[in-house]
């Protein structure tokens, strides 16, 4: 019988980190898959699991240190400070959203420290690891959750409503980006009354928005509208591209009371879509929610966990919106750690062994170097 692995799963240090990386479920599984699970106390506190719950799904709750010696695998949601790590195995995994491209430092240090960090956003997008994208599962309740905060900031209602006292009319919803947040977004902002259009690079979306009974706003006749790269991204578009997409963006934007903006590029900052002098165009009361804002934002004056009054017109964005919804989020992205985890175990090895195609994407360290391509590029 091989030995079991030792799972630690760790209290969030990161300021407004909510959510944490394993929920009762999830270690009930694991348990079940032959893991020994060890959660540090009151890990789950934010995120509305309790020790007790923990300790009856089979978890051992104690301190850090307890619950970190002898781990084979460390559970993070934010990558965990490599220096805090003492007493895992030598070579443990390090599980988590890792932010390799802003946090290289930290990466270095798992290196040094000879720990194999994982990064959970670099799972590639293929059918067979939908199940373990992170990027999915957190972006999804993102988008809800911007249009719930700027409905909630907006001085008016979503729905129109006729009543006795006068109509109030539909809020007019644009919003940028229709990847997984975007499509929620929309899907979300239709669910409460309002008319929502929508716009991307990638023409392939415009067929999703109209499925959502939205409406498609989009750059015509300009080269290189394709707008999709490796793997379904976007790429940076050109500068006859860029220009048109202001201009259409600018006649648009006048007429929108919210505007969620969700536009990313892997690796880069995010793409400006929104400068002053358009914001200055909106109606005072309008708002606009920068779902990109810490990635440097979509929005020209976004500051994360701030709302930016500008020209009359609200902006806001969260520096970890999935924080917001803590309970749902951790159960996600628990899960998703859990369908990672259960796929590759390997009853003989008693733990998990990575095939190449997922575990060359996702490796970060190992054997005391960085290893990753996109970090040695
Ligand atoms: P993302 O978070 O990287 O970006 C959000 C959206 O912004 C994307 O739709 C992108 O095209 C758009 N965007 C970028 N620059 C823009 C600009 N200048 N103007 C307007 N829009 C712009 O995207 P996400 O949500 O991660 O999705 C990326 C791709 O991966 C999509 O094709 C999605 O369908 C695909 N996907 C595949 C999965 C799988 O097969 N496992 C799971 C999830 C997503």
């Amino acid at each position: 019988m091989p030995q079991s692995q030792r799972i630690a799963v760790l209290k969030e240090t990161a300021r407004g980190e909510t959510r944490v990386s394993a929920s009762p479920e999830t270690v009930k599984k694991l348990v079940a898959l032959g893991a020994e699970v060890a959660v540090e106390a009151g890990a789950g506190a934010v995120a509305s699991f309790s020790d007790e719950e923990f300790r009856n799904a089979g978890a051992q709750v104690g301190p850090a240190s307890e619950v970190l010696s002898g781990a084979d695998i460390v559970f993070g949601v934010q990558g965990p400070d490599p220096a805090a790590l003492s007493g895992v195995k030598p070579g443990a995994w390090v599980v988590a959203i890792m932010d390799p491209f802003g946090q290289r430092e930290r990466v270095d240090a798992y290196a040094a420290a000879g720990l194999e960090a994982l990064s959970m956003e670099f799972m590639p997008r293929i059918t067979r690891a939908q199940s373990m994208d992170v990027l999915s599962s957190q972006s999804n309740l993102s988008g809800y959750k911007a249009v719930i905060a700027a409905a909630d900031t907006y001085g008016r209602a979503f729905p129109m409503m006729m009543t006795a006292a006068g109509t109030v009319s539909a809020a007019k919803v644009f919003v940028m980006g229709v990847g997984v947040a975007g499509l929620q977004a929309i899907a979300t902002a239709r669910r409460l009354g309002a008319q929502v259009s929508a716009t991307d690079v990638r023409a392939a979306t415009r067929e999703q928005i109209l499925s959502l009974g939205a409406k498609p706003i989009f750059v015509e006749n300009v080269a290189g509208i394709e707008g999709e790269g490796a793997g379904g991204y976007a790429t940076e578009m050109s500068e006859e591209y860029q220009k048109a997409q202001a201009e259409l963006v600018s006649s648009h934007i006048a007429k929108q009371d919210i505007v969620i903006t969700t536009a990313l590029i892997p690796g880069r900052a995010a793409p400006r879509l929104i400068s002053d002098v358009q914001i200055a165009t909106m109606k005072p009361g309008s708002v606009i929610f920068d779902l990109a804002v810490a990635q440097g934002g979509n929005v020209e004056g976004s500051v994360p966990d701030q709302v930016v009054e500008k020209h009359g017109v609200k902006i806001m964005g969260y520096s970890n919106t999935p924080a917001h919804l803590a309970a749902d989020a951790s159960a996600l992205y628990a899960r998703n750690l859990f369908n990672f985890l259960s796929a590759f175990w390997d009853k003989e090895q008693g733990g998990p062994v990575l095939d190449e195609e997922i575990g060359d994407a996702i490796r970060l360290t190992q054997g005391g170097k960085v290893v990753n391509p996109r970090l040695l590029a």
